[in-house]
């Protein structure tokens, strides 16, 4: 098992760069398979999740190489294929394979794992898209058989503002006959990249970034190409730790408008950041102001920066009341920063923080990708030694972690026992 090893306490200096946004590049790397061309996507992550869709990408007869953040993707003699669970249950975001095969080849078979540990996570709104659309859609023990005679322009309305269900059904619409709109959709900066890249290689999707999208119908997709966008929770993440530990701290590659709530509640709390075109500076601040938070879709407070969000609350003077209003379990690192000293009373999706508290070093689990993030942090500023086990989930989402946070002066290592 891989397992994180952290001494607390030391003074972060120098500059970490940000890579490519992971919840861009799992979209954009299933997209890519619509074209029957050659399609070229830079600043891709070195992350596990990029090499899992990968060999899945492989797997439907794509020629693929990644070299230096650029991943050539030649579909030439790509071939429609089953995805099955061994690849599915490996990465949630294998689900953007049903919109993409359905689209091109009127037929997705793929096994889906459900849930995980913040939710249910249903794909009930892409289903309804995928309908909608004219497909018919067979469900056997967790095996999705998704087919259309024909898919046909429509109008539809998602229940709430889904990134994935926004983003598989402009997959599935692509090549539909017509024109089909998408009413409360998604406007993460992440669907903007995404469809970028769909209009790159020929298709016709406008609307991107406000609540509502259009794709009008083509008949065949070209080559196209695309720079993955900064991860902007990469970034959100490193510049709490720079609020906290940060002497000069030089955060490189963030769209600044990517995280304009972020901002906001960390300037609330008094923290110290200095944009300068694409990079900012942080340094640490001593007294940091309790604030309250309420996750949103964007442009609101991003989910996915809860979690480190509420270790950096529990540094703050005051009581910080805190709200997850889009997963229905995101609290579970909470019990692992009460035992590193914090003190925080929480049910599933609210939480009262009280600081100022002193952390303690300890072993401790990532309970999932941004719990694990938040015990990263937890574990950054505490007193003494800190484990963090399970840490497969951290790696998912943070590109060479280890490296960009020991290259300013962290005292952090992996192992593996
Ligand atoms: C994407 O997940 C991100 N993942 C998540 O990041 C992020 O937290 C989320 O968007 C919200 O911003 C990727 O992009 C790979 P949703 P997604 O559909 O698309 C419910 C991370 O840490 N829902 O906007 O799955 C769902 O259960 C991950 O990087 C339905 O009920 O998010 C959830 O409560 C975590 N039915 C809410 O909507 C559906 O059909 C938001 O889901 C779809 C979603």
């Amino acid at each position: 098992m891989k397992k994180l090893i952290i001494n607390g306490g030391n003074e972060l200096s120098g500059t970490i760069k940000i890579g490519g946004a992971k919840n861009s590049v799992v979209a954009l790397i299933p997209a890519a398979m619509l074209s029957d061309e050659v399609v070229i996507i830079d600043n891709v992550p070195n992350i596990s999740d990029v090499q899992k869709l990968i060999e899945m990408v492989k797997l439907l007869g794509a020629e693929v190489t990644y070299e230096n953040d650029t991943l050539i993707i030649d579909n030439r003699k790509s071939k429609n294929a089953e995805i099955s669970e061994e690849y599915s249950t490996s990465i949630r975001a294998s689900y953007y394979f049903m919109g993409v095969l359905l689209s091109k080849y009127k037929k997705a078979k793929i096994s889906y794992p459900g849930g995980c540990v913040i939710g249910s996570r249903p794909i009930d709104f892409h289903l309804k898209g995928f309908e909608k659309l004219g497909a018919k859609i067979k469900i056997e023990d967790n095996s999705y058989t998704i087919t259309a005679e024909e898919l046909k322009g429509t109008e539809i309305y998602l229940d709430f503002a889904s990134v994935g269900a926004t983003i598989n059904i402009m997959f599935a619409a692509i090549y539909a006959e017509g024109t089909t709109k998408i009413y409360n959709a998604a406007k993460e900066p992440e669907i903007v990249n995404i469809v970028s890249l769909l209009n790159s290689m020929g298709a016709r999707v406008s609307g991107a970034g406000t609540d509502v999208i259009t794709i009008k119908g083509v008949k065949k997709l070209e080559r196209g190409r695309i720079e993955v966008i900064p991860d902007r929770i990469e970034a959100g993440t490193y510049i709490m730790l720079g609020t906290l530990l940060g002497n000069n701290l030089k955060i490189e590659g963030v769209i600044k408008e990517h995280l304009g709530a972020v901002i906001a509640k960390l300037q609330e709390t008094g923290a110290d950041l200095k944009f300068v075109e694409n990079y900012v500076i942080v340094n640490k601040v001593e007294k940091l102001k309790s604030v309250n938070i309420i996750t949103k879709t964007y442009p609101g407070f991003p989910t996915d920066l809860g979690q480190p969000m509420s270790t950096l609350l529990t540094q703050c003077e005051g009581i910080s009341k805190f709200e997850e209003t889009i997963y229905e379990n995101r609290m579970r690192h909470i019990p692992h920063l009460n035992e590193m000293g914090a003190n925080i009373e929480a049910d599933n999706c609210n939480a009262k923080i009280i600081g100022k508290t002193n952390l303690v070093g300890r072993e401790v689990i990532a309970t999932d990708l941004r719990a694990g993030a938040a015990m990263m942090v937890a574990g950054m500023i505490a007193k003494g030694t800190t484990i963090i086990t399970n840490i497969e989930h951290i790696l998912r989402g943070y590109e060479n972690i280890v490296d960009k946070l020991s290259n300013v002066g962290a005292d952090i290592k992996l192992i593996e026992d």
